[in-house]
């Protein structure tokens, strides 16, 4: 008897920097976790990547480092899918295609366009306008039903059911599942080192602000030293976090770090200075993040071998893709090609 079909499940991340201690925490890590259990795959958002301006030798880069990176944590091409996102037409036809279900209400309620198109609403290109659109078709086009993110993409895992709702009622279909955000662990949402009130991010001028992927022991040691904290010393319990954003933080990186809950960790440390807690959070730090980046720099020296993998990636992914955007194509009522 063949054994039941492993849930799908989809993610990706963007190439448009060096990846950080957020991405690896809040995403990064549970991927590599659901291997074990789900049909995987993962991807490098290129296409969304240029919904903002980049450089495109520098684009070429982050995206064969974004997927070392991915490798040096632990995601196993063997088993799960890991591929470029433009190497799938299928996502920018779908894409297309959702472009004309979403309504402009849907998007003029994300809370992500409005924070990175700023006060430059009328310059901010269409691209990151309908960027959820693509996000959805990213899912859907292998009918994926988990999505392994962080706190920060969860409005727009809403809208991509409400995309798969809208086409699957306007048809009278069943095509779209809905999908089920995955929001794990303590860290799905890692704050700046230098402000606990923002999140961590690649865009964030500050290098001090995030722990890059790619930082040598020495700088991840100097960032927890200096990240910002609060006189006071590590509460009993994380209740005596509260309004202490960034002493919560710190707590909550440490917590995930060494998949401990922040209870255990507050017990641990109840009653330490900072100076006593940040040593110890850079070495943990340095001991979860050196093996990821020394296998990332070996992978970095071959690249023929990473584009290598990511094109077999890409041929499977096409495989998957092929019949559900055929179907899709039927259901709209597009004649075959
Ligand atoms: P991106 O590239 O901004 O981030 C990749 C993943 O890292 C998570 N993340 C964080 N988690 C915790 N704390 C933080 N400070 C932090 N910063 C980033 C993000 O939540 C994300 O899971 N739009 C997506 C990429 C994408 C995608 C998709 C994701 C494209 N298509 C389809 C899921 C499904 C993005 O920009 O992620």
């Amino acid at each position: 008897m063949n054994a039941a079909p492993k849930p799908r499940v989809y993610s990706a991340v963007q190439p448009t920097g060096n990846l950080h201690l957020g991405n690896y925490l809040g995403a990064i890590k549970n991927w590599v976790d659901l291997q074990d259990g789900y049909d995987c795959l993962y991807n490098v958002a290129d296409l969304h990547a240029i919904t903002e301006q980049q450089d495109p030798a520098a684009l070429r880069a982050h995206t064969r480092s974004v997927a070392a990176c991915l490798l040096g944590a632990g995601i196993d091409p063997e088993r799960s899918i890991l591929f470029v996102q433009s190497h799938v037409s299928g996502h920018a036809e779908l894409a297309w295609i959702f472009n004309c279900v979403a309504r402009l209400g849907w998007l003029n309620r994300m809370t992500q366009f409005k924070d990175k198109a700023g006060k430059h609403r009328e310059n901010a290109s269409a691209g990151l306008y309908v960027y959820p659109n693509l996000m959805a078709a990213d899912i859907l086009l292998y009918k994926a039903s988990h999505v392994p993110v962080g706190e920060d993409q969860r409005q727009h895992l809403e809208l991509c059911r409400d995309i798969a709702q809208s086409f699957n009622s306007q048809y009278g279909t069943q095509t779209f599942p809905l999908v089920e955000p995955l929001i794990l662990g303590v860290a799905a949402r890692v704050m700046s080192l230098r402000d606990g009130s923002r999140k961590m991010s690649k865009s964030e001028p500050s290098d001090a602000s995030r722990i890059n992927l790619t930082d040598t022991a020495e700088q991840i040691q100097t960032k927890i030293r200096k990240a910002r904290t609060d006189p006071d010393p590590l509460p009993g319990a994380p209740g005596g976090l509260d309004a202490r954003p960034e002493a919560r933080n710190l707590v909550g990186i440490y917590a995930a770090l060494g998949n401990k809950t922040p209870a255990a960790v507050c017990a641990k440390f109840d009653g330490a200075q900072f100076s006593t807690f940040k040593e110890a959070l850079a070495d943990l730090t340095v001991a979860a993040l050196a093996p990821i980046t020394r296998e990332m720099d070996r992978l970095l020296r071959d690249p023929g071998h990473i584009d290598t993998v990511l094109a077999a990636g890409a041929e499977r992914a096409r495989d998957l893709a092929a019949p559900v955007l055929a179907e899709v194509k039927h259901t709209v009522g597009f004649l075959p090609g």
